[in-house]
């Protein structure tokens, strides 16, 4: 048999180099050089007479997503166990999160000492699945996460009620939706509070770095205070040299703030967003069409999304095509046909191997809690399912143009035209 397909050794279907990511702003390196000189790297150092980077950042993003309020935070991670504790969830909780995430979504609730409650997707959005939420639902669950995967928006208006109905708070998790919208309105501003990360990977980034933007002052209030030592910001203005934060002894906190640095950058990072998800929204309507025409099922989002937004493009391998081949072979292949990683869909989070609350100490919190955080005890089919099946692409690739598109068009279509050369 002709080994065609590059992972063997044929030619690929594409050599030239793909956007890089990230891609700073036009005013970024000024704004960073603004910082280095101001005498103020964080917000935890003296006033020095102009407003910090971090509140204009917070303003900003709040009014991106039409709320009142925002509270940068180092990262999604702490922004999601931030906003956990705000809601007053603590010890032998049980939080609803989805089965098909980042570890994170499972990671932070035992941060706060609760129990994650993993709960199975819906199998074309990929996001929680408000049926096997209902009836996942306890005496002692007392708050639902719901996470934006990928391209989708969850449905929100069935997890909405469903909330409601039982008097739970909701917390949406939008590090990979940053901009999207439901109803016009957008994610994040939709439940008790929205996070999200500013990690590397992500469509706003700083490198490092969270926000949780809420509608809610006291709910606000509290995140301040648990990510600045139990510390809040004055009112305007303070004397210049005097600190900013207050100690109001209200709440303990820790120490989860962004820097000076992180936030101007996001300043000017979050001003070409919105051109940005532009840009890779049209480019997946194309790979929606090229892909289809190839038998492969992109993933769909729930209706009442606008502004659909592309942390990754994921698609479900054509059904009947490549059964026998594992699908690291398949993104293996993909991969070397691009010259871009492509990459499977998370494992379930109940058995990714980054998952392990057994090889953390401050996990061991009695044979109880250990029972009742074992990941074994979930049962996971549609996640599962979308595992075997489902390859992803990073959004750097949909930065690129409509040539771009048709590469990584062909280059599915070529694996699984010679896909019997993987399992030979
Ligand atoms: C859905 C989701 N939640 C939370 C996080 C955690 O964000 P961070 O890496 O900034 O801590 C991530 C990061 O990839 C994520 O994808």
């Amino acid at each position: 048999m002709t080994r065609s397909l590059a992972v063997q050794g044929g030619s690929p279907v594409r050599t030239r180099p793909w956007p890089l990511w990230p891609q700073s702003a036009p005013g970024a390196v000024r704004a960073l050089e603004g910082v280095l000189t101001s005498g103020r790297w964080s917000i935890s150092g003296p006033y020095q007479g102009t407003e910090s980077q971090e509140r204009r950042f917070a303003r900003a993003f709040a009014a991106y997503n039409g709320v009142e309020h925002c509270v940068p935070a180092a990262s999604g991670t702490a922004s999601l166990m931030l906003a956990l504790e705000a809601c007053g969830i603590g010890a032998g909780d049980e939080v609803i999160v989805p089965g098909l995430s980042w570890v994170a979504s499972g990671s932070t609730v035992l941060g706060v000492n609760a129990v994650p409650v993993f709960c199975d997707v819906d199998p074309d959005t990929l996001c929680l699945d408000p049926v096997a939420v209902e009836s996942a639902l306890t005496e002692r669950t007392k708050a639902i996460v719901v996470v934006h995967l990928y391209s989708a928006v969850a449905d929100m208006d069935a997890l909405r009620a469903l909330a409601e109905r039982h008097g739970l708070p909701l917390i949406e998790d939008c590090a990979q939706a940053h901009g999207a919208e439901y109803h016009g309105v957008k994610v994040g501003a939709l439940a008790t509070a929205g996070t999200f990360s500013m990690q590397h990977s992500k469509v706003l980034t700083s490198g490092e770095g969270g926000a949780v933007i809420t509608r809610d002052a006291e709910f606000a209030r509290r995140v301040e205070h648990l990510r600045a030592d139990g510390r809040c910001l004055a009112g305007l203005p303070v004397d210049t040299g005097r600190m900013e934060l207050v100690e109001t002894g209200e709440l303990m906190g820790s120490n989860r703030c962004v820097s000076e640095f992180q936030a101007a950058l996001l300043v000017e990072q979050l001003g070409v967003l919105d051109e940005q998800n532009e840009r890779r929204r049209r480019n997946a309507a194309l790979l929606d069409e090229l892909l289809a025409d190839a038998g492969y099922r992109p993933q769909s989002t729930s209706a009442g999304t606008g502004n659909r937004t592309y942390y990754t493009y994921a698609a479900r391998l054509p059904e009947g095509e490549l059964t026998d081949v594992g699908l690291a072979a398949v993104t293996d292949a993909l991969t070397a046909e691009l010259g871009f990683p492509i990459a499977s869909c998370y494992a379930p989070i109940t058995r990714n191997r980054l998952y392990d609350p057994r090889s953390r100490g401050r996990f061991a919190l009695g044979v109880q809690h250990e029972s009742r955080i074992d990941p074994k005890g979930f049962d996971l089919p549609v996640c599962e399912e979308a595992a075997r099946r489902t390859v992803t692409v990073h959004h750097a690739a949909l930065l690129g143009d409509e040539g771009d598109m048709r590469d990584i068009a062909a280059a599915f279509a070529k694996v699984v035209r010679h896909g019997a050369q993987l399992t030979g």
